[in-house]
């Protein structure tokens, strides 16, 4: 091959004149040292490559190696519990090998090649296989299961096949011939690029919920199982806290965790937090069924633009053996801000706000790999895709804001003056919106009653009519507010507090099932509904209030345990018993 060497260093973007056979986002090697790049332009006679990590010290006529293939990750056991920088390099391996700092060009394995698996093999000779079918399964922790897939692009019959037994990830365990008699060999693992989707049999429709736990998003403006959902908020108004309360408890089978351009304590604690944190269904650490992609503040801004894909990969080929798997991306801007450095190293004519134009199409690409679907195996797997968005001083007209927002369907704007006032989470409810209802209404309807739409559909009446006469208010005060407008109020402040406010770290309130939202909205509307009837009858709001019922609402999501829903029909007897004292 002919020597194609360094012409021009800039930042991440180094420069290579007239090139021999590269093609666009071939995975390179640059320098001695083997730095991971990739080629991202071809123009006359220069080839550009974005290097994964620190080009301090590279210079003008070190090597550039093409490797063949695009930028890919390796998938196989060993990515669950592990933790990755933003081109799938295991962090703690490296740390041990090279100390606390990163080694550049660290030619660590992403995956343990020496560990052995206990694998079971799962089809016999002469057995007909196609892209996507299992071939053996293995546990990879105690909880999930993996499941070996045949590469989306190979099919043939199995003409060897290996005994159960322990293998190493790079061993062979069964060879497939195909129609044109080539072999191929079936390992434990496979690569696959990261910026290509993996290959699905059926997209399903969004009629499954992603249950968080979390009130305001269950029930107000929910998101479904393969959905995607944005987080936007400026800074300290929650972003990171929700995304870790998500990653706790939603419902999903694993969990991707991006932490992308934020700082390397917060990603520290993801790390204690989680394996502190025992996970109710299994009894098992939440480290097992976890991936944690960092690429913090102080890592190459380059493999902070891959980071993403490479999660959204890993969540693919979890979802291919059939899993729900949810990623949080935490933060998509700090991941766009790498996009416009590098475009700016390229001088790109930069569009808003300096961002490239193709940021639109970049964040559309990353958020169409989000879905629910029949995949290859025969199974059904789903990623949600939930992206936190920090505009600069909150100001949601930038273009990541309106972008995300173009290409995602839930939009959870996290609000300043609501966190300011310690109401967490800091979820505004007129800004916020879920377009999944239509997709998710016959599901709430056939788990938990035609009630809880009605339900949720009254409470968001309420909110709507408290945020008109609160315009009044502030004009005129709440004095000229005949009573039952008076209650709605009232009935409101319960909602916001008793019920939209929820405290993650309380033991009871940090995740709420569905049920008990529901009677949670059941009791408050009850009382509204009550109380409404006695205003009617001319009897004054002062003396209903008197009666301390709102205030005991506000705290039910305390008194009342999540295992002893039974309470609930106390608190309405406790409410028909005291209304019906006064009238
Ligand atoms: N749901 C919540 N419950 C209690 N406190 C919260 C909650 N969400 C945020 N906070 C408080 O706000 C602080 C900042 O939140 P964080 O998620 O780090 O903000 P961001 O990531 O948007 O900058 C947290 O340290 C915590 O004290
Ligand atoms: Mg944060």
């Amino acid at each position: 091959m002919e020597n194609n060497v360094i012409y021009g260093i800039n930042g991440p973007v180094v420069t290579v004149k007239n090139a021999t056979c590269f093609s666009m986002m071939e995975m390179v090697y640059v320098g001695e040292e083997k730095l991971v790049g990739e080629i991202i332009g071809i123009k006359d006679d220069f080839t550009t490559v974005q290097v994964y990590e620190e080009t301090t010290g590279l210079k003008p006529g070190d090597p550039v190696v093409g490797t063949g293939a695009p930028m890919n990750v390796l998938l196989g056991p060993g990515i669950i519990d592990n933790i990755f920088d933003g081109i799938e390099r295991p962090l703690k391996e490296i740390e041990r090998e090279s100390g606390s700092f990163i080694k550049r060009g660290s030619s660590v394995s992403s995956l343990d090649p020496n560990k052995k698996w206990n694998v079971t093999l799962k089809v016999r000779l002469g057995d007909k296989l196609n892209g996507g079918d299992i071939y053996a399964t293995l546990p990879e922790t105690p909880i999930i299961e993996h499941r070996l897939m045949v590469p989306p692009t190979i099919n043939g019959t199995v003409v060897e096949i290996a005994p159960d037994g322990e293998y190493k990830i790079f061993d062979t365990i069964a060879k497939l011939r195909d129609e044109n008699g080539d072999v191929h060999e079936l390992t434990l693992c496979q690569k696959w690029p990261i910026r290509t989707p993996r290959p699905v049999k059926e997209k399903l429709p969004a009629s499954v919920p992603l249950i968080t736990g979390q009130r305001v998003m269950d029930t107000l403006f929910p998101v479904s199982k393969g959905g995607t959902a944005a987080l936007p908020g400026g800074f300290g108004t929650g972003k990171t806290m929700a995304q870790h309360q998500l990653a706790k408890w939603c419902d999903a089978d694993i969990i991707i965790y991006v932490g992308c351009g934020e700082r390397g304590n917060e990603m520290s604690q993801v790390l204690d937090e989680f394996s502190e944190l025992i996970d109710p269904k299994s009894n098992r650490p939440m480290t097992d069924r976890t991936v944690l992609i960092a690429n913090t503040s102080n890592m190459p801004v380059a493999a902070r633009e891959a980071s993403i894909y490479t999660g959204v990969t890993l969540a693919e080929y979890y979802r291919d053996m059939g899993y729900h798997v949810a990623m949080m991306a935490d933060s998509t801007s700090r991941w766009a801000e790498a996009l416009r450095e590098i475009s700016g190293r390229l001088e790109e004519m930069p569009a808003e706000e300096g961002f490239p134009a193709y940021l639109p199409s970049r964040l559309s690409e990353f958020y169409e790999r989000a879905g629910r679907a029949d995949v290859l195996c025969g199974a059904e797997g789903s990623v949600t895709l939930i992206g936190a968005v920090s505009p600069q001083g909150s100001d949601f007209s930038e273009p990541v804001t309106q972008n995300t927002k173009r290409f995602t369907r839930c939009f959870w704007a996290l609000d300043k003056s609501l966190a300011y006032a310690r109401h967490y989470p800091a979820i505004n409810w007129m800004d916020s919106y879920s377009e999944y209802f239509t997709d998710l209404d016959p599901w709430f309807e056939k788990n938990l009653g035609k009630d809880f739409i009605k339900y949720r559909n009254k409470i968001s009446y309420l909110l709507q009519e408290e945020s008109r006469l609160m315009e009044i208010v502030k004009l005129i005060g709440s004095d000229v507010l005949p009573d039952d407008q008076k209650l709605v109020i009232e009935t409101c402040r319960v909602i916001r507090v008793g019920f939209l406010q929820q405290n993650s770290f309380h033991p009871e309130d940090t995740y709420v099932p569905l049920e008990k939202q529901k009677l949670m909205m059941k009791t408050i509307l009850h009382l509204h509904k009550q109380s409404q009837k006695l205003i009617a009858k001319a009897i004054p709001i002062s003396q209903i209030i008197g009666l301390g019922l709102f205030d005991k609402l506000t705290k039910m999501k305390y008194d009342i345990p999540n295992n002893r829903l039974d309470m609930f029909d106390e608190y309405i007897k406790e409410i028909d018993e005291k209304l019906n004292s006064i009238e």
